[in-house]
């Protein structure tokens, strides 16, 4: 009897240790939530991420992808992180707002001529620290991805300020781009992405501003007639987690993940400026809508409207934060 008991025992101990042992090496799930098409800098670089951790990692991580919304829109991904229900996401800097204002600083208009102007910003230590500008809250800043400039498009052709004057332009959830609308008389409205083409569509608004990448996969360049290549803002992202899940993963994987993760950010990095290019050609190829190129006259008259609202954000962005964003265009 004594025998029989020791021996239910001891197999009880060595299933309990079976079971426990494959449930530790059940992979870990990152589902990583994006608005965008996945023929977009941000698409393609959330896809690599999946596809070196597949290579590298199958038996320990599973990256799930879900663009274009399909789980989350950007105002709701960042709850979404905090309860557990999403690992990854890119917001645009632009929608950070709720959570921080330090980040203002990349939509101010005209602050960077160009991308590399962006990269070089990002990579100094001012950059560095508004990377880890959401700590506070949860949050670990995991790296920059870049999309590229935004242009304006609108159902009206926009050469100078005053055209803007009165047009409702959809924006991001951002202050600052409030702001920036306001400054040229136009009404601006905060909106999701996913809702923007049925708004232009229905022509419940008269414009927005986006990448070329943006115009070209959300078809707006279809229910816009008129582009301006006003090139007068970034549109840049934070690649993001939860802190809670972050740390709670263990050490090699955490190393891992973040190396496939660099590089992933890296190749999105590079190939951004290629996809910006290809998606105005395919804008230009389409012949649906007018690209307006201004003249430096017409762009300077943009610059002296807009420029004000750096002013308006001085104190809450940090003048020595500006003046080095701005620094980084030589
Ligand atoms: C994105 O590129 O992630 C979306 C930007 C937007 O909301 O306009």
């Amino acid at each position: 009897m004594f025998r029989k008991i020791t021996t239910l025992v001891a197999t009880a101990a060595v299933s309990a240790m079976i079971f426990a042992g494959s449930a530790l090496a059940a992979p870990i799930t990152i589902k990583f939530s994006h608005v965008v098409a996945e023929n977009t800098p941000k698409g393609i670089a959330a896809n690599k991420f999946r596809d070196l951790v597949a290579e590298r990692m199958p038996d320990k991580v599973v990256v799930e992808v879900f663009p274009s919304s399909q789980l989350f829109d950007d105002d709701q991904v960042l709850q979404a992180m905090q309860l557990g229900d999403v690992q990854l996401a890119a917001p645009a800097l632009s929608k950070f707002g709720r959570y921080t204002k330090q980040l203002d600083l990349y939509d101010l208009p005209f602050l960077f001529k160009d991308m590399n102007a962006v990269e070089k910003f990002q990579k100094s230590d001012k950059g560095m620290e508004l990377l880890k500008s959401l700590e506070s809250k949860g949050f670990v800043g995991l790296g920059y991805l870049h999309n590229g400039l935004k242009q304006l498009s609108s159902n009206k052709a926009l050469r100078v300020p005053g055209d803007a004057a009165g047009q409702k332009f959809r924006i991001m959830t951002s202050d600052v781009l409030a702001a920036q609308f306001q400054a040229v008389n136009a009404i601006p409205l905060k909106k999701p992405f996913s809702e923007v083409f049925t708004l232009l569509q229905t022509k419940a608004i008269d414009g927005q501003e986006n990448t070329w990448s943006n115009i070209y996969s959300q078809k707006y360049h279809e229910v816009q007639p008129y582009i301006t290549e006003s090139n007068h803002g970034v549109l840049d992202y934070m690649v993001i987690t939860s802190t809670e899940f972050w740390n709670g993963l263990p050490d090699d994987v955490r190393t891992e993940v973040k190396k496939a993760l660099d590089e992933a950010i890296t190749y999105g990095n590079q190939i951004a400026g290629d996809k910006d290019t290809e998606a105005r050609a395919k804008v230009v190829e389409s012949k649906r809508s007018e690209i307006i190129e201004l003249t430096p006259e017409e762009r300077a008259q943009w610059v002296e409207a807009m420029k004000p609202v750096w002013k308006q954000f001085e104190d809450t962005i940090g003048k020595d934060m500006i003046d080095a964003a701005y620094a980084a265009n030589n």
